[in-house]
């Protein structure tokens, strides 16, 4: 059995007081005995700036709240200026790192090669990446969504070992829905994790496929996240910005 993952992407918001004011609200709201860290994982992907703030706290008082960064270097120290390497992060006690999300994809562009790179360099540091696929509008259109979610998991993830596919996270978040109040229709968030857990089993195996939390990500709200999480391969969600309010962010992870 797989345990649900609420993971709140912060994007280029808060600052390290406003983090430090998240994390502290959060953790007040989840603090009764209703909910147990151990049936809904839950994770916080800040800022860079704001990653040593969430760390201290998070140690401080032994939270149970784990967090992860936005990107990560594909090369692990030198003459890289700006750039952030996988060890860096583990150091800082970052369980996660987002790897090629639409974002990035958008206004910084990679390219597969680059993308590989990133989930090795994670998984060598220990930490776990969740990958981000989803199409856009186009292929929507075309009728040819799953086929190209499928392609940019099994593209970048075929060359693992069983080991570190294991390890993998996949959040599916269609282009077209982030930010934007059109989510997914429950059905079509589980046709996608169901295709790229299928796919899963045939590049490795039925133990790794079972082992793979898909997340859907993409306007999700309180509103439409318990239809989504009854949806038998979907374990869980990528949330922006319901992500930026913690009563609202407290609230999905109780329904997860
Ligand atoms: P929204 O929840 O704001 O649509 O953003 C989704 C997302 O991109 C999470 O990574």
């Amino acid at each position: 059995v797989r345990t649900p993952l609420v993971v709140g992407n912060w994007k280029m918001n808060f600052d390290h007081l406003e983090a430090t004011y998240f994390v502290q609200k959060l953790a007040w709201l989840l603090r009764d005995a209703h909910f147990d860290y151990k049936r809904c994982e839950v994770a916080l992907m800040p800022s860079f700036t704001s990653l040593r703030s969430v760390q201290v706290l998070v140690d401080a008082d032994r939270l149970n709240i784990k967090y992860g960064a936005q990107n990560v270097s594909v090369t692990n120290q030198g003459a890289f200026t700006g750039d952030v390497s996988a060890d860096m992060l583990a150091r800082l006690g970052c369980s996660y790192v987002l790897i090629g999300h639409s974002e990035r994809r958008k206004y910084h562009p990679v390219d597969d090669a680059n993308i590989v790179d990133q989930v090795r360099a994670v998984l060598t540091a220990g930490m776990r990446p969740i990958l981000c696929v989803g199409e856009g509008l186009e292929e929507r259109r075309e009728g040819i969504e799953l086929e190209y979610a499928v392609s940019q998991v099994h593209d970048v993830t075929r060359d693992l070992s069983d080991d570190q596919a294991s390890q993998l996270i996949v959040a599916y978040e269609p282009v077209w829905a982030i930010g934007t109040g059109m989510v997914a229709t429950p059905s079509s968030a589980q046709d996608a994790a169901k295709a790229i857990r299928e796919d899963l089993a045939q590049t490795f195996n039925n133990h790794v496929a079972q082992a793979v939390r898909i997340l859907y990500g993409g306007s999700v709200s309180s509103k439409n996240a318990v239809e989504t999480l009854d949806q038998n391969d979907v374990d869980g969600f990528l949330v922006g910005g319901a992500a930026l309010d913690a009563d609202e962010f407290s609230l999905i992870c109780r329904l997860a």
